[in-house]
């Protein structure tokens, strides 16, 4: 027996509190070992081990586990402190009774302090040592309910961790899929710079960005689109200090200024970014710096954190390529529209009369346009289609469109085409369906008797009729091969004539009211 832990079988009759523990008596006397292995046994206890030294208790209770160890304080090698301390490191409760002789108040408030749950002082009766296990069995199960509460606590915490990172993640990609699905439905750069800023202040919970380019040759960017930034109005241009930041910027590093960092690598604008975390995200077009994205103002006490970060650079990297993708597309169709404009330059060459008939119209248009208080969209459409009005005259034979005399019907009937030939021959510069009703529906009139689709008032689309007055004042105004221009005074009786026949009131009104400006 001496120094061997011992195993013992339980007797019958098990006391019902007891047959479900395992107990460790742990003393160098020998006789102390088997006297208390005996009554445990005794009282039911379902398994019980004795050990003569600290050493070989430790030993034993590293591979099973115990619930209950009775250890003596005196014995040579590890005492029964030194025991009770290695024990309340384990990761699990276990109770220790200290068994002494000698108790001292010291000993006890270091051994109460070691996490001690009983005393026994020797030499003890077998009641004693019931009671004992009686009070310290309620006290372990304590522990152990709270143990398993802790356990409990410990899972929670993990699965509320857990399902952070889940919503975390669904956020992020919740985020990458509405970058991926706007920008594919963005077809014009400036709309695109501004979504970029928009976008970037939103998904990171920002104050205030602005897209910059770099304006070749020059130290200064160029700003594009700006949310929070007023100074920073698009055209804007702002300059870099030559310091070491703002040459990092030059070179389109990635850059994070932390609170109280900022060198200010902007000038003049120091109070923007002064006291505030600001990152600096390098735009590239296949692996080339062309601007770059500032945002700072980041709400919250951390600053920007590494999933901004990403968020930032994953929408860096795909409006890069759909900045690249509209810039070819523009580029093709600013060569296709060149084109165009030299078959109306063709037409109009034809006849002395009408040249640069297109863009006087043009410029009408947008005057009047502008009068009745229509929006930016809208001034672009007339800028992309009045110019092109009458390019299905291509498909006109010269004869007809030069004829000084009266038409004949189905001379007329033919001229009538030119809107739709004209539609056909624009059709693969893209534009929208406004755009193109600027040239098919500037011949229809407000009284349903124009053409080609028999239109009435507010069925042709607004700016078909602004266009129609544009075009008619035009053609009043110039000279003909048939008569001299018509004088403004008689231009104006003819427009205010024919307003609410051939005419939209509205555009007849605003267009008298630019010409009023324009004679005074
Ligand atoms: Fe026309």
């Amino acid at each position: 027996m001496q120094g061997q832990a011992v195993k013992a079988s339980p007797i019958k009759n098990a006391h019902p509190h007891l047959q479900y523990l395992d107990i460790m008596v742990v003393d160098d006397e020998s006789t102390i070992c088997e006297t208390l292995l005996l009554y445990l046994q005794h009282l039911g206890v379902r398994h019980v081990a004795t050990a003569q030294s600290g050493e070989i208790a430790l030993e034993v209770l590293e591979q099973a586990h115990y619930d209950y160890v009775f250890v003596d304080l005196m014995m040579p090698g590890l005492n029964g402190i030194e025991v009770l301390k290695k024990i309340s490191e384990f990761d699990y409760p276990v109770s220790v009774i200290i068994m002494t002789g000698y108790p001292s108040m010291d000993i006890v408030m270091d051994a109460m302090h070691s996490g001690a749950a009983d005393f026994l002082v020797k030499p003890f009766r077998f009641e004693d040592v019931r009671l004992s296990l009686e009070r310290i069995q309620k006290v372990h199960q304590l522990m152990q309910k709270n143990w398993l509460l802790n356990e409990e606590l410990a899972k929670k915490k993990e699965v509320e961790e857990l399902n952070r990172q889940l919503q975390k993640r669904i956020r992020l990609q919740t985020i990458l899929y509405n970058v991926i699905d706007s920008l594919s439905k963005i077809n014009r750069t400036d709309n695109l710079y501004q979504y970029v800023v928009t976008k970037a202040v939103e998904y990171c919970n920002a104050q205030k960005a602005c897209f910059m380019l770099h304006d070749q040759g020059n130290s200064h960017l160029l700003a594009l689109a700006q949310h929070g930034l007023p100074y920073f109005e698009p055209g804007v241009k702002a300059a870099i200090t030559k310091d070491a930041e703002g040459r990092k910027i030059l070179d389109f590093q990635f850059l994070a200024f932390h609170f109280g960092q900022s060198t200010d690598p902007l000038v003049p604008v120091d109070q923007v970014w002064r006291n505030h975390d600001f990152m600096v995200i390098p735009f590239n077009i296949r692996k080339e710096p062309f601007g770059l994205l500032l945002i700072g103002g980041k709400q919250g006490k951390f600053g920007f954190d590494k999933e901004d970060e990403f968020i930032l650079k994953f929408l860096a990297e795909k409006s890069g390529l759909n900045i690249e993708n509209l810039a070819l597309y523009d580029n093709l169709k600013h060569s296709l529209m060149a084109t165009l404009m030299t078959l109306v330059s063709a037409i109009e060459a034809k006849d002395a009369y009408t040249q640069q008939h297109s863009s006087r119209v043009t410029q009408y248009a947008l005057d009047i346009a502008g009068e009745m208080g229509c929006d930016h969209d809208d001034l672009q459409r007339i800028n992309a289609s009045a110019p092109l009005h009458d390019i299905g005259k291509i498909g006109i034979s010269d004869n007809i469109l030069n004829k000084p005399g009266q038409l004949t019907a189905e001379e007329f009937s033919h001229i009538k085409t030119h809107p739709l030939i004209g539609v056909n021959i624009v059709t693969p510069l893209g534009l929208d369906s406004e755009e193109l009703a600027i040239i098919r529906n500037h011949h229809e009139r407000w009284d349903g008797r124009g053409y080609p689709d028999g239109l009435n008032q507010t069925e042709i689309p607004r700016l078909a009729r602004i266009l129609a007055v544009a075009d008619a004042f035009d053609a009043m105004n110039s000279n003909r091969a048939y008569r001299k221009a018509l004088s403004l005074d008689i231009c104006i009786k003819e427009l205010n004539a024919h307003s609410g026949t051939q005419f939209d009131p509205e555009a007849v009104k605003a267009a008298l009211s630019v010409l009023s400006r324009t004679v005074t």
